[in-house]
């Protein structure tokens, strides 16, 4: 079968089973209970079988979906559409992106060794070949930076987000960098904006065999990236039911993913949790108005978030309790959470009650999702997430790896936190 056609069914039976349901699943005695403590949300009314079926048709059927891309579109036609079904008022915010269309990169060694790697440009690279010695800067901090003057920087992967540890290596007149993954395998890397000189991605093998090999020999290296950056099209998808309390609260999740990898756990997980809440929603009587968004462009750098936080009015801005943000639900042993501190202490205190393992998360990867547009604008917002994913950014996320139960004990907080911000 034509695979848009297939798509186009899945999307068609997935939709019969949310409407179906619905009714079903949420009798009028739950829906009185709802309004009372978060204690008593009854777990069975979000269904994290169903989230798994559009993990499904996100990562499996449409696929890798970066921002501007024909699968991201796809994508957004099947989210409205859902949202709809489940009787949402959907808008559809479209803004410029700057997007970068990778045309390749090479690195192999010259003179007396000759190997040949396997780089990935890093998105945003700035195009170009360069021929240097390669000299090891550990981390990129700018003191492990002091001998790159005019050579290639090895740098491994962690603490400083790639951007910084691009913008470092050039700060030190490094004409290149060479990032490597801190464990093995490979995963995608964006600079987010245009970087000053040419950057490449290795695995972590590759790497560590490349820095082991500096140890005893001088090496030098030819580095070559291609790329250019395209205008392209963001989209949001924003699903809106009025509530009386002229307050508005938002939970939302961005859909997009990096273009080497489905995205399954990295973020078809929290979209299908947000859809999966928009159906338990429904059956609910709710006090403040629901803003449920699915967000493109976070993988380039938060951008549709941004964009949304931005083009709310000041009376919108001033209305919003607070901001739910759900982003890589499925994989891992501890839920983490980040953001503001009263929501983050109702976050922990609910998954203490369900004897759920969840701690805080800190460091740079606290800022590393949309609720972080929220926050720097003054909203109060909460980022729910699991542990490390081996998987993250590369093609193995896939939705074999997103398990139900995971999806339901992130949607049961997420039901939880609604609670909570009710009476707020
Ligand atoms: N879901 C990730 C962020 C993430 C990964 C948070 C691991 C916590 C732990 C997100 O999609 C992402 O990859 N974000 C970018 C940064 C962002 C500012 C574009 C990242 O972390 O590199
Ligand atoms: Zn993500």
């Amino acid at each position: 079968m034509n695979p848009q056609l297939r798509l186009v069914l899945l999307a068609l039976a997935l939709l019969a089973s949310l409407l179906g349901s619905s009714a079903s699943t949420a009798p009028a005695a739950v829906v009185a209970q709802e309004t009372s403590t978060p204690s008593s949300a009854p777990v069975e009314a979000f269904s994290g079988e169903r989230a798994k079926q559009t993990v499904e048709v996100l990562a499996t059927e449409i696929g890798p979906r970066p921002a501007g891309s024909e699968a991201l579109a796809r994508a957004t036609d099947y989210l409205r559409s859902a949202f709809e079904a489940l009787g949402y008022e959907t808008r559809g915010q479209e803004f410029p992106i700057t997007a970068y269309v990778d045309g390749g990169a090479s690195l192999r060694l010259v003179g007396a060794h000759t190997d040949v790697f396997t780089p990935a440009a890093v998105a945003y690279s700035a195009s170009g070949e360069v021929e240097a010695e390669v000299v090891d800067a550990g981390l990129g901090r700018p003191e492990e930076l002091a001998a790159a003057a005019g050579k290639l920087a090895l740098i491994r992967r962690g603490e400083l987000r790639f951007a910084q540890k691009v913008a470092n290596a050039a700060a030190a007149g490094a004409v290149g960098v060479i990032l490597y993954n801190d464990g093995p395998g490979t995963i995608a890397a964006s600079l987010f904006a245009p970087g000053a000189i040419p950057a490449v991605m290795l695995s972590g093998e590759e790497g560590e065999a490349l820095r082991a090999a500096l140890v005893t020999t001088p090496l030098t290296a030819h580095l070559a990236v291609q790329g250019t950056v395209e205008q392209r099209t963001g989209r949001n998808v924003v699903a809106h039911r009025a509530g009386a309390s002229g307050r508005t609260v938002v939970v939302g999740a961005h859909y997009d993913s990096v273009p080497n990898g489905p995205g399954a756990n990295d973020n078809g997980s929290g979209t299908a949790v947000l859809l999966e809440t928009a159906r338990v929603m429904a059956g609910r009587p709710y006090p403040h108005t629901l803003e449920l968004v699915a967000f493109d462009g976070e993988e380039l750098g938060l951008l549709v978030s941004r964009f949304y936080v931005e083009q709310l009015s000041p009376a919108e801005r001033q209305a919003l309790v607070g901001m739910i943000d759900l982003d890589m639900l499925s994989v891992g042993e501890t839920l983490q959470f980040a953001g503001s501190e009263a929501l983050v202490a109702q976050a922990l205190h609910l998954a203490d009650l369900h004897g759920w393992p969840a701690s805080r998360l800190g460091g740079a990867l606290a800022g590393g999702s949309d609720h972080a547009s929220f926050l720097r604008v003054g909203i109060e917002a909460v980022f729910i997430y699991r542990s490390d994913d081996p998987r993250y950014h590369s093609p193995l996320d896939t939705a074999e790896h997103v398990l139900p139960e995971n999806l339901t004990t992130a949607g049961t907080l997420a039901l939880g936190l609604l609670d909570f911000l009710a009476g707020r």
